[in-house]
């Protein structure tokens, strides 16, 4: 995760000690902010307000900022909260006093210049530009920090505080970033393939996969590996396969595992149509028909059903016709749906476990485990015949 600001997580444990609230705005997803939401409340944490891409949060303690909520795209301290302005250029000047009132108790900004960004919803008379000169001039006055205007375009510095002002049709918020970058970029992203998951959506997956201790966890369509390395980040007591066909897509997984797990994840060239091996999970994202294609998705189901453990679970991020292939395919128990919006794309979370069948079923699921068990010694004999030593793979 990205590095914290010298002093940040400790103005949190000291404000929590004086008995005051501070207040953090989480950015999410569209579509995974009851998900994000849940992920604080396990980590302590109050949502006092959830809306569309947002969450504010009463942090229970400063972990919020030392081990940051890994579905957030990005997380601000909150140093002004004032009544959404509306339309008009006069009431944004209107509102700018109060603003100006509320930042007057905040600490200096720092040494180091400062940028603001800032978004609205609905119709405005005046441009984001004008906001963020109104707050960055306000800053800049009761703070003595240089202040970067992005109004002309030139590229803030690299060393930078970010400032942003939301208004969100209810408030206009004003926090400062504690991180040194977003928190949706990874510093074990080293490299991506093309349609590589964005990895707070990935986090998400993985929470929903609900993997445990010693689970088998699949993705037959890794790419570089995001799936996995979020599962391997949030449970890395189980055992992780990244298949893909593009050697390249091999290549980015590695560089991206996590260092020392060379028994516990692994990545192998392969065909997701010729699958041979006997999993608790399967987390994946297929191509989307966008700027890959794997056609219809039915072939690449059946594998699925055919390798997954009675009472497994798959957790894969389908495109809408992909989604709804598997929703119809009677064979899944579909457990949620999770409509998100990423990349310009609509994809869909399904949750499936494979439906249980009473009297002769059961026992062809019986049947299945044990071709799937003489299956996975078949391929661990063949691993160890080409030298490849023990894996549990
Ligand atoms: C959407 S990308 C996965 C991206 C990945 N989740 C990430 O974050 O990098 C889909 C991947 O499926 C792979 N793929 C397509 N058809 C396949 C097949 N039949 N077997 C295995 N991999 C396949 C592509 O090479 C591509 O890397």
């Amino acid at each position: 995760m990205p590095s914290a600001r010298i002093g940040v997580a400790e103005s949190i444990t000291r404000a929590l000690e004086t008995g005051s609230q501070p207040q953090v705005l989480v950015r999410t997803v569209t579509g995974l902010e009851r998900l994000a939401a849940a992920e604080l409340v396990a980590a302590r944490h109050r949502v006092i307000d959830l809306s569309k891409r947002q969450l504010i949060v009463v942090p229970s303690n400063a972990t919020i900022i030392t081990d940051p909520p890994r579905l957030a795209d990005d997380l601000f301290v909150i140093k002004a909260a004032v009544t959404d302005p509306g339309r008009t250029r006069q009431a944004l000047a209107v509102a700018m006093m109060a603003v100006r009132r509320r930042l007057r108790a905040c600490p200096a900004a720092g040494e180091s210049v400062f940028a603001v960004s800032a978004s609205f919803q609905g119709k405005r008379n005046y441009n984001r530009f004008d906001v963020e000169d109104l707050v960055g001039e306000a800053l800049r006055e009761l703070t003595g920090t240089p202040y970067h205007s992005r109004r002309t375009g030139t590229p803030p510095p690299t060393e930078r505080v970010d400032w942003r002002v939301i208004l969100d049709g209810t408030t206009m918020w004003i926090g400062v970033r504690p991180f040194d970058v977003p928190l949706h970029r990874r510093y074990w992203r080293r490299q991506t393939v093309a349609g590589s998951l964005h990895p707070p959506v990935a986090a998400a997956m993985a929470r929903l996969a609900q993997i445990r201790t010693g689970h088998r966890v699949l993705d037959p369509f890794c790419g570089a590996g995001t799936l996995l390395r979020e599962a391997y980040n949030l449970m890395p007591e189980a055992t992780y396969l990244g298949i893909d066909q593009a050697p390249d897509a091999i290549a980015a997984a590695r560089a991206n595992a996590p260092a020392h797990t060379s028994t516990s994840v692994h990545f192998r060239q392969g065909d997701a149509r010729q699958l041979s091996v006997c999993v608790d999970r399967i987390v994946t994202n297929p191509p989307w028909d966008v700027r890959l294609g794997i056609g219809d998705i039915a072939p690449y189901l059946s594998q699925w059903r055919r390798i997954l453990r009675p009472d497994g679970r798959v957790v894969a991020i389908l495109n809408q016709e992909q989604a709804a292939a598997m929703i119809r395919d009677a064979t899944w128990r579909v457990l949620d749906v999770y409509d998100i919006a990423v990349a310009g794309q609509h994809p869909r979370i399904v949750v499936a476990e494979l439906r249980q069948c009473s009297g002769p079923a059961q026992v062809s699921s019986i049947v299945r485990r044990a071709v799937l068990q003489q299956a996975e010694h078949l391929v661990r004999l063949r691993h160890r015949s080409e030298g490849g030593g023990p894996e549990r793979w």
